[in-house]
């Protein structure tokens, strides 16, 4: 198997061309990149597909909006039977009703904080008793839902840090532990949402940074673990997609902005001043209208990671600055890409 994969001939590699003028020969060239991680998604590879009609049951969180809403269409419509959890299904969510309004069989959405164990525990009682045969297990769980916010150390509060990592990261976690048992009886998938950000931090996003690395290291842990029990584990870590989802809004900017402020300590608030203030909440105003309104490579990667008989560890939906960003950020030493990106 692994020799196999070893000897694959480069000409099955999905491949990406880039050419250049060079100005001082004044000659063109032209590169040829071959990555798994840097194929486009309409290149990935089905050497084998699992096949999810009828009798494939997964699990998504955070479907009320994003891109939980999109998969939860999008995986009915590929024929799995999608339970989606949903943090607001109890308030009659407008995602909840769109997502009822299809009135499928295949399609139940299900209250669902992850925060909350009693509310975990009821559904996996829920998917328990709705499955034929409950020793078939759950094919796929999806740790989608999450928050977000920003601001520099010194401007975040100890109650931030928590409350982000509480959704990101121990909701993965408790989600997960909760519902191994019936992945592992489908030998299924654990499919994690990260971000870029799990893999290469950014100023002023430590307390979602953090909550993102801790699910890279989760999901590796996993991985590991699973491995010999042949449930396999995937992370996706989209880029800038805010745009096309919830994440942020430019209100929730300035609620999250003006919260900020009233709440600094007199002498960082002195410090930094507000002038420096609003130029950080600017960037950040910013950052959220450069994003890609098409969420589709990410439902693309999410998908591929459920059906693929030989899954990706890591999926990178991102355009080409954020995916060379990337790459440089974590493979150069840290003098160099801090220059060309932080400084
Ligand atoms: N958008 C991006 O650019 C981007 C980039 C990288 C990674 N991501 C990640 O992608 C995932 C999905 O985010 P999104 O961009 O699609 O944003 P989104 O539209 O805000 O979706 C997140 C979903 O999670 C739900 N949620 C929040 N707290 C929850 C909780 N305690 N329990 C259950 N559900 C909860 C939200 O419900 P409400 O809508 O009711 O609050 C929402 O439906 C997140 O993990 C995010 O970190 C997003």
């Amino acid at each position: 198997m692994l020799s196999a994969r070893l000897f694959r001939p480069l000409s099955q590699l999905p491949g990406k061309t880039l050419s250049f003028y060079d100005r001082e020969n004044g000659m063109s060239h032209t590169l040829l990149f071959s990555s798994n991680s840097f194929a486009p998604i309409s290149h990935r590879t089905y050497a084998g597909q699992v096949n999810p009609v009828g009798s494939k049951a997964v699990l998504i969180t955070g479907c009320d909006s994003g891109f939980g809403f999109s998969l939860a269409n999008h995986l009915h419509s590929q024929g799995f039977l999608v339970f989606a959890g949903c943090l607001l299904k109890h308030k009659g969510d407008s995602g909840v009703q769109k997502l009822d309004s299809l009135k499928s069989d295949r399609l139940r959405t299900v209250q669902l904080n992850v925060c909350k164990s009693e509310e975990v525990e009821e559904v996996v009682e829920i998917i328990r008793s709705s499955l034929k045969n409950p020793e078939t297990g759950l094919w796929g769980l999806v740790n989608n839902a999450g928050i977000s916010t920003f601001g520099e150390v010194e401007f975040t509060s100890m109650e931030t840090y928590k409350e982000v990592a509480e959704v990101n990261l121990w909701g993965t976690v408790r989600m997960t532990k909760s519902f191994l048992p019936l992945i592992r009886r489908a030998k299924g998938r654990v499919v994690n949402i990260s971000s870029m950000l799990g893999r290469m931090a950014n100023p002023a996003r430590s307390p979602y940074c953090i909550t993102k690395f801790g699910v890279e290291a989760f999901s590796d842990c996993l991985r590991y673990e699973m491995q010999p029990l042949g449930v396999k584990v995937s992370v996706v870590e989209p880029g800038n997609f805010i745009a096309g989802t919830s994440l942020y809004s430019p209100e929730r900017i300035q609620a999250i902005a003006k919260k900020m402020w009233d709440d600094l300590p007199e002498v960082v608030r002195k410090d930094y001043g507000k002038k420096y203030f609003d130029e950080k909440i600017a960037k950040m105003e910013n950052y959220c209208n450069s994003g890609s309104t098409d969420t589709t490579p990410v439902i693309k990667a999410v998908t591929h990671a459920l059906t693929a008989n030989t899954p990706y560890t890591r999926y990178h939906p991102m355009d080409y600055y954020w995916w060379l960003r990337m790459q440089l950020m974590t493979h150069l030493p840290a003098a160099v890409s801090d220059k060309i990106y932080i400084h």
